[in-house]
Formats: structure tokens, C-alpha cells, sequence
């Protein structure tokens, strides 16, 4: 029936009547298992750091990661993702610290699984961009140019040291050529089987990082274009997608999330594995300066915001508002 007040009436509005009824008839709901909280680790550090462009978010001690790790328990939340960031004297060309047995962030890998065991499902990001101190996310050939496949021997290292550590999750994100591959041919030879591997499928080279930047006390110069991909592609995500499955990811993300939601409906209609979505620090950051402000009301912005990844597609999503948005959920 198209003419309006003719019987019966179209009126989609009888099912927005009341909460309960709203709440009955969503199609799609924020679990706090969705969640996963990207949590940052510093060298030498005695206090926990606040990070300016991030209100809320700290460069933790090795003490208080752990205690974020039992919040992050406590409120149900479904993993933690790791990043280090060590001493500046500590970074070189190599990113040496990254694959060092005592780096930073294999340390805090052991501390956090014996805090947590298996209750939280506990990942690591697999990139050399914190660790080298020219700040790219692998080691770089004789003209600066980053060379994939000697990256790919540190990502090996990397890989190794991480699952050593016990990580439940490895989450390599440099968007080298053939890494998902030579990572899993390295645990498999190594007897980390069950590690599993959620890799970066899709990852923009992006101004929303930029807070990111400040989190992990990074020194790049220039950009990442050369290996992250060109926002105005679609079609290479799903080339990205078909080689990280062929070369055995167990999971796939896109990255960011807010801007590219066209992307993760994409990937996510053809992936065969779970599919999840990284809010990243400038969309964070962007949330949390507007409601500064009182520009927005920011708790029902993060709501929908992580919804809308949802309902584009995600079955799991790292934000930063993890334990505070699966607290209330
Ligand atoms: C690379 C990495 C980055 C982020 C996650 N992993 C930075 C980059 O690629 O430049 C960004 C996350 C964020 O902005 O929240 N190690």
C-alpha cells in the first residue's frame, strides 16, 4: 500500500515506541567479548604517562598494565592488544628491542598472561615502528626505502618472540607483502601451533593515527604510504583480504574504522573468518575533544560509534573506551 492513511498503514515508528521495544527489535548489539582494549606498555617508566592527545588513555608501568588487564577481566571485555614502547636510547635501525627476549613488550606479554591466564584473550601488535629509531615499520635498504622481505625475517624474530612470551594473538600491522605467510610458517615451525594470527588486512595510511604517534613516543619522519594503503581504494582491500586468507590469517582487520565503514562491509562480506574493526586514536581523540567541549554527548557518540561498526560488519572491535563502554553496555 503506498498511499498514505489507506489500510493497513506503514508506520515503521510503532517499533521505536518505547525502549523495551527498541531494545527488542535492534538488530545489533555491542557485547562487551566485541571489545578489545589496545593497551600501551613504557620502558623505565615508574609512574603511568598520560598521553595529551588521548585524555583517559596512559603509557602504562609494567604494575599498572597489569592492573588494566584485570579491569579489562573483570568488565568482560573479550581481549587486550599490546604495544611497546621502549627507552629512546633503546630504538636503533633494526628495532632490535622488538625481538630482544627482554624488550619491553615481551616482558610485559609474561606479565600480563600471568595476571590474566587465559581470561582475556591476550595479542600483541607485530610491527617494528615503535622499536626502530628512524620509526618505520621494518628496516629500511640503502636508499630509505623499506625493504619488505628482509622486514619479513624481522617480523619472523618478532613472531617467535611474541608467542615465546605468551601471546594468545599476534596482530602483525606493517602491511608488508607475504607477512601473514612467514609468520605462520615460523610458529608452525616452531611449535606455536595454536597462536593464532589476526592480521591487519586492511590498513589506510591515515591522518586519524596521528594521536597514536604521541602514544608510542614515535620518530617518524615523513609517512608510511609506501606500504599502508591509499584511502581512495576499496577494491585493494578485498586483494589485501584474499592473500592474508590464502596465507592462513585467522583473523582479519580494517583500519581505521569510522572513515572507512564501507570498507569493513566489504571485507566483512567476504571474509570466511571473523572480521574485526580498529577505532583508532584519532577517532578516539576526536570524540573526546568534542565532548571537552560540550560539543556532543560523548558517551551516547562512543555508543553509536560502536555500533555502527557492528552493524557494518564487525564481530570484534579494539577501542581504546574498551572497559568503560563494556561496563555500561
Ligand atoms: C603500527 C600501528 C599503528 C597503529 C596501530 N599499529 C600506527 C601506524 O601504522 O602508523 C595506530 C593505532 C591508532 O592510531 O590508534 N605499529
Amino acid at each position: 500500500m503506498s498511499t498514505y492513511g489507506s489500510y493497513p498503514a506503514a508506520r515503521p515508528r510503532r517499533l521505536r515506541t518505547t525502549p523495551a521495544m527498541r531494545r527488542m527489535v535492534a538488530e545489533h548489539r555491542v557485547h562487551p567479548s566485541d571489545l578489545i582494549l589496545p593497551a600501551f606498555v613504557r620502558d623505565g617508566v615508574d609512574e603511568p604517562v598520560a598521553i595529551s592527545s588521548m585524555p583517559g588513555v596512559y603509557q602504562h608501568t609494567r604494575d599498572s598494565l597489569k592492573k588494566a588487564a584485570a579491569e579489562a577481566v573483570e568488565a568482560g571485555v573479550g581481549g587486550i592488544m599490546l604495544f611497546g614502547v621502549p627507552r629512546d636510547e633503546d630504538k636503533d635501525a633494526e628495532g632490535t628491542q622488538g625481538t630482544a627476549p627482554d624488550g619491553i613488550l615481551q616482558r610485559a606479554l609474561r606479565d600480563v598472561r600471568s595476571e590474566v591466564g587465559d581470561d582475556l584473550v591476550v595479542m600483541s601488535d607485530l610491527c617494528l615502528d615503535e622499536f626502530t629509531d628512524h620509526g618505520h615499520c621494518g628496516v629500511l635498504d640503502s636508499t630509505g626505502r623499506v625493504d619488505n622481505d628482509r622486514t619479513l625475517e624481522r617480523y619472523a624474530e618478532m613472531a617467535l618472540a611474541q608467542a615465546d612470551a605468551g601471546a594468545h594473538v599476534l596482530g602483525p600491522s606493517g602491511m608488508m607483502d607475504g607477512q601473514i605467510a612467514r609468520v605462520r610458517r615460523e610458529l608452525e615451525e616452531n611449535g606455536h601451533e595454536d597462536t593464532a594470527v589476526f592480521a591487519y588486512t586492511a590498513k589506510y595510511s591515515s591522518a586519524f593515527f596521528g594521536p597514536f604517534r604521541e602514544a608510542v613516543g614515535s620518530s617518524l619522519q615523513g609517512d608510511r604510504k609506501t606500504y599502508q594503503q591509499d584511502p581512495a581504494n576499496l577494491r585493494e582491500s578485498l586483494r589485501e583480504l584474499a592473500l592474508d586468507l590464502e596465507e592462513g590469517a585467522d583473523m582479519v582487520m580494517v583500519k581505521p574504522g569510522m572513515p572507512y565503514l564501507d570498507v569493513l562491509r566489504a571485507v566483512s562480506e567476504a571474509s570466511d573468518v571473523p572480521v574485526g574493526a580498529y577505532q583508532v586514536s584519532g577517532e578516539y581523540a576526536m570524540i573526546e575533544a568534542a565532548a571537552e567541549k560540550g560539543w556532543i554527548d560523548r558517551d551516547a557518540a562512543v555508543l553509536e560509534a560502536l555500533t555502527g561498526f557492528k552493524r557494518a560488519g564487525a564481530g570484534m572491535i579494539l577501542t581504546y573506551w574498551a572497559v568503560e563502554a563494556a561496563r555500561k553496555l
